[in-house]
C-alpha cells in the first residue's frame, strides 16, 4: 500500500480516541439532541436513536475508519486509492458538499455559543420576565450584525486550531478540552435532576410512548444518530487516515460511539429536566438550550458561573467538531490541490464565511433566503441531517461491503493478523445487506414513498 511518510497524523492511541470523540460530541448532542427529544415526543425518539446508534452507526463508524486508515488519503482520494477510476469518489464529492453545508449552519450556531458566554459574563444577577429569555434569542439571531461577528470570531478560532495541524493543533486541543466537557455536562445533569422534584422530565425521557412514532421520527432520530456520530460524510474517513496503525478499529469505534451516546444522554437528563421543572414546553425548537438554560441559570445559586461555564462547554464542544469539519476540506485542498494548510484553511474560511452568512441572514434580515420552503439555516440542517448523512452513509457501505477486496478489510481491522476478530463474516454481512438495507428503508419511510 502506498503511503506518504511526511503525512501528518495523531500520535497515541488515546489521541485517535479523544480527538474522533472530540469529533462526535458538539452541537449535536448538546444543541440539536435535547431539542430534537423534545420536538420527536420524547422517550420513543430517545430509544430509536440509542438503538440505531449501536445497530446502523456503528458499522458505519468501522466502515470509515477502514476506508481512511487503508487508503491513507483525504476523503476523495480515498476512493481512487481503492477504486481507481471509479464512480465511487462521487462518495468522496458528496462528502465535502455535506461538510460545507453543515458548515454553513454550525459555525453560526457555533457563534451564538461564543455571544451567550459574552452575554452570560455581562448579564445582571437578578431575576427577570419570562419571555426576557425567549426576546433576548430572538434578538440576537435576527439582529443583522451581532452574530455575524460571533460566527466570525467562531471560523477564526477554527481556523487558529486547524492550521496549527493535526498533531499540534486537533490532538493537543481535544485532549485537554474534552475531559474539562465532561466533567461540566455531568454535574449540569445532576443539578437538572434534582431540580425535577415529581420526575415529569425523566419520565418524558425514559417512559415509551411508542403512539405518536412515524416514518419521520425514524428519519430524524437516524439522522440525529448520523449527525452526532460525524458519520456519512467521511469527517471519520479523514480521521481515520491519520490513525496509527497499531490502533485497534473496533474497539475505537466502540469508544467513540459510546462516549457520544453517553455526552448525548447527558445532554437530554441535563435539559428536558430542568425544562419541566420550569413547566416550559419542551418543542421549543433550535432555540430550546439557549432561551431555556440562562432562565433556568438565573434561578439557581451559582446560576452566573453555572452559566459562563456552560454556554463555554458548548463553545468547546461546538469547535472540537467543526475543527473536524474543516478538517475534511483541508485535508482535501492539502493532499489533492497540493495548498500549504495556511492556504487551504484560508480558501475553506471564505467559502463558509459566505455560507455563514446567507444561512444567519436568513433567520432574520432576509427571509427570503430560503430552499424547499425552509430558511436556509433550517434548510441546511435537515438537508445535510435527513438526507446527505443516511445516503453518505448507505453507500460507505456499499463501498465497503461490496467494493473493497474482503482481505483488505480483514487486514485492516485485525492490523495485518496482530489481533483477533472472530466476528467479521457477520459483519461483512451486516455492511452488505443489513445496515443499507435499513437505512433505504427508513429514508424511503421517511422521506414518505414508503408506508410501513
Ligand atoms: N457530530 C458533530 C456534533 O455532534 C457534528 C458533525 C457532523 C461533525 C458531521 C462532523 C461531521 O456536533
Amino acid at each position: 500500500m502506498q503511503q506518504k511518510i511526511t503525512r501528518d497524523g495523531f500520535a497515541s492511541k488515546f489521541g485517535v480516541l479523544v480527538a474522533a470523540a472530540g469529533s462526535a460530541v458538539g452541537l449535536g448532542n448538546l444543541w440539536r439532541f435535547p431539542y430534537m427529544v423534545g420536538e420527536n415526543g420524547g422517550s420513543a425518539f430517545l430509544l430509536i436513536y440509542l438503538f440505531f446508534m449501536i445497530v446502523l452507526c456503528l458499522p458505519v463508524l468501522i466502515a470509515e475508519f477502514v476506508i481512511g486508515r487503508r487508503a491513507q488519503r483525504d476523503v476523495i482520494d480515498a476512493f481512487n486509492v481503492l477504486a481507481p477510476r471509479s464512480a465511487w469518489k462521487g462518495i468522496g464529492i458528496a462528502g465535502l458538499c455535506a461538510a460545507l453545508v453543515i458548515l454553513g449552519f454550525y459555525c453560526v450556531v457555533g457563534g451564538w455559543t461564543l455571544a451567550y458566554i459574552g452575554k452570560s459574563i455581562f448579564s445582571l444577577p437578578t431575576t427577570l420576565p419570562g419571555d426576557y429569555y425567549a426576546g433576548t434569542f430572538t434578538s440576537l439571531i435576527t439582529s443583522p450584525v451581532q452574530p455575524l461577528v460571533w460566527c466570525a470570531l467562531f471560523i477564526a478560532l477554527n481556523a487558529f486550531v486547524v492550521s496549527s495541524g493535526v498533531k499540534n493543533g486537533i490532538e493537543r486541543y481535544s485532549k485537554i478540552l474534552m475531559p474539562i466537557l465532561f466533567v461540566m455536562i455531568v454535574v449540569l445533569a445532576i443539578r437538572a435532576i434534582t431540580l425535577d422534584s415529581d420526575m415529569k422530565g425523566l419520565r418524558f425521557l425514559f417512559q415509551p410512548d411508542f403512539s405518536k412514532v412515524t416514518g419521520a421520527t425514524f428519519l430524524a432520530a437516524l439522522g440525529q444518530a448520523f449527525f452526532s456520530l460525524s458519520i456519512g460524510m467521511g469527517a471519520m474517513i479523514t480521521y481515520g487516515s491519520y490513525i496509527p496503525k497499531d490502533s485497534h478499529l473496533v474497539k475505537t469505534s466502540i469508544g467513540v460511539m459510546s462516549t457520544d451516546m453517553l455526552f448525548s444522554l447527558l445532554a437530554g437528563l441535563a435539559v428536558i429536566p430542568a425544562v419541566f421543572a420550569f413547566g416550559i414546553s419542551p418543542a421549543q425548537g433550535p432555540g430550546l438550550v439557549f432561551v431555556i438554560f440562562p432562565e433556568i441559570f438565573s434561578k439557581m445559586p451559582m446560576g452566573y458561573v453555572l452559566e459562563i461555564l456552560f454556554f463555554t462547554l458548548l463553545a468547546i464542544a461546538a469547535l472540537t467538531s467543526s475543527i473536524s469539519l474543516f478538517e475534511v476540506l483541508v485535508a482535501w485542498l492539502v493532499d489533492a490541490k497540493k495548498l500549504s494548510r495556511r492556504v487551504a484553511m484560508a480558501c475553506v474560511t471564505v467559502v463558509v464565511g459566505v455560507l455563514s452568512i446567507l444561512a444567519s441572514l436568513s433567520l432574520g434580515m432576509l427571509p427570503n433566503i430560503s430552499l424547499f420552503g425552509k430558511n436556509l439555516f433550517n434548510f441546511f440542517d435537515s438537508f445535510s441531517s435527513n438526507i446527505l448523512l443516511p445516503l453518505g452513509g448507505l453507500f460507505i457501505c456499499l463501498f465497503v461491503g461490496w467494493r473493497m477486496k474482503p482481505a483488505d478489510v480483514r487486514d485492516e481491522l485485525t492490523n495485518s493478523g496482530n489481533i483477533r476478530l472472530p466476528l467479521f463474516g457477520c459483519f461483512r454481512f451486516i455492511l452488505r445487506y443489513i445496515t443499507p438495507i435499513a437505512i433505504a428503508v427508513i429514508f424511503a419511510s421517511g422521506m414518505g414513498w414508503l408506508q410501513i
